[in-house]
Order: structure tokens, then sequence, then C-alpha cells
């Protein structure tokens, strides 16, 4: 059978994921899984585990379940890891959401000033865990949804000895999905072309069955009968002639470069009577977790759906499903670019459609960025080097310059003591600084 790890176990999450190994059984037996957390996360681990457990048990399949705060023991011959952290927890989340609002820079989890120190807090310790796969379960292919994914998976893919990494996200699953409900048509029958990088990707057309309706879906978005938006943004609408000039599907976070003065604003308000959303976040998890500990809940609860990572899991199961099975089919996944976007670096990690096989994700070739938005995505891709850079140096001047080069951030005077105080606020987390 086959064995799943789950680092980040008793994230609040993990339900989705159980189910999605129970749905798809039939094609992916998994037969153990192994839940994995942090000593400070033992009590959620605990309520998760035995979530998981009673989902199982009314399943009637024979999968076994069972959690550690021992890694290395968990890795040992695993077939898929999936990575589900967040270093400092929600409480540094809030940091990086109020410390910049309160600079006047958007404050948000993945980007601008907050992803570059979700990355800095992120990345050395996704490296250890690439080194013990390494030694403990090289054939195992590793799943990561800890954000900033793009940038995570790339600093793994570069500088990490565990090369079958494999980044995911639920905005590409979500556009798709909602495309397919707005036109009425089953979802396996709507494809769309991404192209760009993650939470900075674009939908640059959409096909059903092979023809080409992308002109239909544009017309959807400017009536605003199609949003894309998960439940952690509040979307404010496209305008016409935005929609018209870029003439592709902008994600949820594009907001935050082409709306910025607006969503600034909307943002500041939302925190002013509500804190940030980590605040809130927090909140859900309290419900969420009182909900979990009823013993007779063995499903995954529809609170759920309050997170904005709702039905990530079926991204996660899919790409397992499709690996496992070679099934060759096409998924949206955080890979190396190997050409497929001719104006990036060959090793850079992009977003984009891949035929999934055992041997793990194809890019399917994308050619040569479109003009309108070349600059952008070639910026921020330089941005998330630097980010990179900075992760592995500890060095202030990379950390500096890669907030220089942010479009959310780029003021060199205002950047200079919002740096200061990032690096003080998150000091305990940051032991390469
Ligand atoms: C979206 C993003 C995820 C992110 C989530 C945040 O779904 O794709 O990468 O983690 O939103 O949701 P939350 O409920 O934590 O605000
Ligand atoms: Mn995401």
């Amino acid at each position: 059978g086959i064995k799943v790890v789950i680092i980040g176990g008793g994230s609040s999450y993990t339900p989705e994921l159980i189910e999605g190994f129970i749905k798809r059984y039939e094609s992916l037996p998994v037969s153990e899984i192994i839940l994995c957390d942090i000593e400070s996360g033992t009590a959620k681990l605990a309520i998760i585990t035995r979530l998981a457990e009673r989902m199982i048990h009314r399943s009637g399949l024979p999968i076994r379940v069972s959690s550690t705060l021992n890694r290395r023991h968990a890795l040992e011959g695993a077939d898929f890891v999936s990575t589900q952290i967040r270093v400092g927890g929600l409480e540094a989340r809030a940091l990086d959401e109020r410390i910049p609002l309160k600079h006047g820079f958007i404050g948000q989890e993945t980007n601008g000033a907050g992803g570059i120190f979700k990355a800095f807090r992120t990345i050395p310790v996704l490296l250890e865990l690439s080194k013990e796969m390494h030694e403990l379960c090289p054939d195992a292919w590793l799943i990561n949804f800890t954000n900033p994914a793009g940038i995570v998976t790339e600093a793994l893919l570069k500088h990490g000895p565990h090369q079958n990494v494999i980044g995911v996200c639920n905005i590409p699953f979500n556009m798709r999905n909602s495309t397919a409900e707005v036109l009425h048509v089953d979802v396996k029958r709507v494809s769309i072309e991404f192209i760009g990088l993650n939470h900075f990707v674009f939908g640059r057309r959409v096909f059903v069955d092979g023809s080409d309706r992308t002109q239909e879906v544009m017309q959807r978005l400017m009536t605003k009968q199609l949003d894309f938006s998960p439940a952690n943004i509040v979307s404010l609408g496209w305008s016409d002639a935005f929609l018209q000039a870029v003439n592709m599907l902008p994600n949820p976070y594009h907001q935050y470069y082409f709306q910025t003065t607006e969503t600034l604003k909307k943002d500041l308000a939302a925190y002013n009577t509500n804190g940030t959303r980590a605040e809130i976040v927090q909140e859900v998890e309290r419900t969420l977790f009182e909900a979990y500990q009823d013993e007779q809940l063995d499903e995954k609860p529809a609170e759920l759906e309050l997170r904005g990572g709702a039905y990530y899991s079926d991204a996660a199961c899919s790409l397992m499903d499709s690996i496992y099975n070679n099934r060759g089919d096409v998924q949206t996944v955080n890979t190396l670019n190997r050409g497929a976007i001719s104006d990036l670096p060959v090793d850079a990690v992009i977003e984009v459609n891949a035929v999934i096989t055992k041997e793990g994700p194809l890019p399917i070739t994308v050619g040569p960025l479109p003009l309108s938005v070349k600059g952008l995505i070639m910026q921020m891709k330089q941005m998330e080097e630097l980010t990179i850079q900075a992760a592995l140096s500890g060095s202030t001047k990379d950390a500096y310059l890669a907030f220089l080069m942010n479009p959310l951030i780029q003021d060199e005077k205002r950047a200079q003591p919002l740096l200061e105080e990032m690096l003080l606020a998150h000091a305990a987390w940051l032991p390469q600084f």
C-alpha cells in the first residue's frame, strides 16, 4: 500500500486530505497515513488524529492512521509527503499582515513584505525536510502547500538535495471550477491555459471541449457573474477597461498589484473593525477544533469552507493519484520552467499546466510571455529569486534588495524602517539573520 506523511498534520485542513484519500481509495490505495507535527502542536495533533480515525472507521477502509512528533521516524519509507506547516504560527502571520499596514503598505500573508518574511521563516525549515527526505525516503514525492508556495518550491528545487518536489495552490483549481459553474458545464470539459507564478497567475485562454470560450468568460467577469475570490480575499471586482486591455483572467491576488490604493483602504478599514486575517482565522480555528472534538463527528465539517484554502486537498490528492497511476493528465502545478516560458530562467519555478506522470510534472509550453504582463512577471520572478537569496544568506542587505524590487514595497526610504521592524518582530523565527 501507499504510505503518506502529512507534515503539519495537526492543521485544521487535515480532514480535507483524509476525505480526499477515502474518496480516491480505489485508484489511490493508501494504507498508512502518519500525521506529524511539532511539540507545541501536540494538542491539535491529538484532536485531528482522533477525527481522522473516526472518518476512516466510518469509511470501513483498511487505512492505518497514526501521529508522531518524530519526523525522521515518520518519513522512513514514505511514498508521498505533504507539507502544510506555518513557521511561527498564526501569531507570525498576524505580524506579516499588521506591520506593513502600519507602515502604509499592503499587509498580506503571501504578497509584499509579509510574503517575503514568510519565505524567510519557511525556507530553512523546509530545506531541513528536503535533506531528511533525501536520506529516508529518496523516491517519495513532496507535495508542498506551505506558502509562499512558488518561492518555497523554487528554493527547495534549487538548494535542496531532494528533487521530487511539486508546489500546489487551490487558486487555479478554484478558477477552473468557478468557470465551469458559470458556463454550466462539467469541470472535466474545461481547460484554462495558466501562465505566470503562484498567486500571480493569469488565465490566458479558456477552452470547453477544445473550443475557445475566453471572451465569454471575460464577459462574465465584467458583469460580475464570476468571482474567483477565496474566503480570505474580499474582491473589489475589475473594471471593464482593465479586463479588455489585459484580456486574460486575473487571479484574486492581482488586486494587490492593480488596485493597490483601493485595496489598501479596504484592508485598513477591515483591520480597524476585525483585526488581521490571522486573527479571524484564529477564531475560525477555535470553532473548527471545537467541532472536531465532537466524538459524533466523522466527516469533514462544513465550517472548513470559511478557510481560504478550502478544497486544496482535491488538488493534492489528484496529483498523488496521477503520479501513482502514471495518468498523463493535465494539472496546474508549481514546477520547474524547463523552457515552458521562454522569457524566464529554465530553473525558475512557475505555475503552469503540466502533464502528470510517474516521473513527475512535464510543463506544457507557453512560449514567450504576452507583452501586456511580461515586465511584471519577470520582475516578480526576480524579486522571488532575491527573496530566496536573502533567506539563505541571512544578509539584511539582500533582504532590503528583495523589498526594493517588490512592486508592493519599492519605496527605498520607507522600506528601511519596515524591514527593520519586521526583522525584529520575527527574530525568534529567523536564526539565519
Ligand atoms: C488561498 C491561497 C492559499 C492560502 C489561503 C489562505 O486559498 O491559495 O495559499 O493559504 O487562501 O486562507 P486563510 O483562510 O488562511 O486566510
Ligand atoms: Mn495558494
